[in-house]
């Protein structure tokens, strides 16, 4: 099970990162505009999100549109005690930034700008392959689960998580262990998935 989990990781990382800048860039924008087909922020609302990494689908166009719309964003921090759970950031256009230990930028921490996650309306995940039920597989480092563990453990209400994959990234069913914690929408630039 672990092993064909690292299998799957493995194959689909090398898909996405094998897509061109070109298709990157029109990926993005048929996510954007699919993006908001499906969900209408309310004007105040605030929505976790990613900065990309990995061949993973690129945000900065979506970033952008959510600002302009005045919608608050906030950014995954590697909690400095932890270390192993994910703290939400405020994130703004002149937030200062620096490189975690992946080397994914994340704004520099400062507590009073941090989110509690109940307080998030949504939160859109990054993540490497999902299948046909909703099932999300991550890069390995289980950072999202835990962090959304006691959210889906109590059924919480918000945020609603949203997955962001390219199309290549979707197999037909995963290997999926207790901890996993499913999504409910993926939206890649060309479907809304919702189960
Ligand atoms: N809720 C949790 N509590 C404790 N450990 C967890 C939890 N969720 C995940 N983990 C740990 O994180 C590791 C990676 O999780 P995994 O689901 O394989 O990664 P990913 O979701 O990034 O693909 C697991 O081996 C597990 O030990
Ligand atoms: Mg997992």
């Amino acid at each position: 099970m672990a092993s064909s989990r690292k299998v799957i990781r493995k194959s689909i990382r090398k898909l996405r990162n094998s897509l061109t800048d070109e298709q990157q860039s029109a990926a993005e924008k048929s996510l954007t505009i699919n993006f908001f087909q499906h969900v209408k922020p309310a004007k105040n609302a605030r929505i976790g999100v990613y900065l990309e990494n990995d061949g993973e689908l690129r945000t900065n166009l979506l970033i952008q549109s959510l600002w302009s719309e005045g919608v608050d964003l906030y950014l995954p921090v590697i909690h400095p005690f932890s270390g192993v759970t994910l703290l939400f950031q405020k994130y703004e256009k002149n937030s200062p930034m620096k490189q975690n230990r992946y080397a994914i930028l994340e704004p520099e921490l400062n507590c009073s700008q941090i989110c509690p996650l109940a307080q998030l309306n949504y939160l859109l995940l990054p993540l490497v392959a999902f299948d046909d039920s909703g099932n999300r597989l991550g890069m390995g480092g289980g950072y999202y689960d835990r962090t959304l563990a006691r959210y889906y453990r109590e059924n919480w209400q918000q945020p609603r998580l949203i997955g962001l994959a390219h199309e290549c990234q979707k197999v037909s069913a995963l290997p999926t262990e207790a901890w996993d914690v499913p999504l409910p929408t993926i939206i890649t630039p060309q479907h809304c998935y919702q189960w």
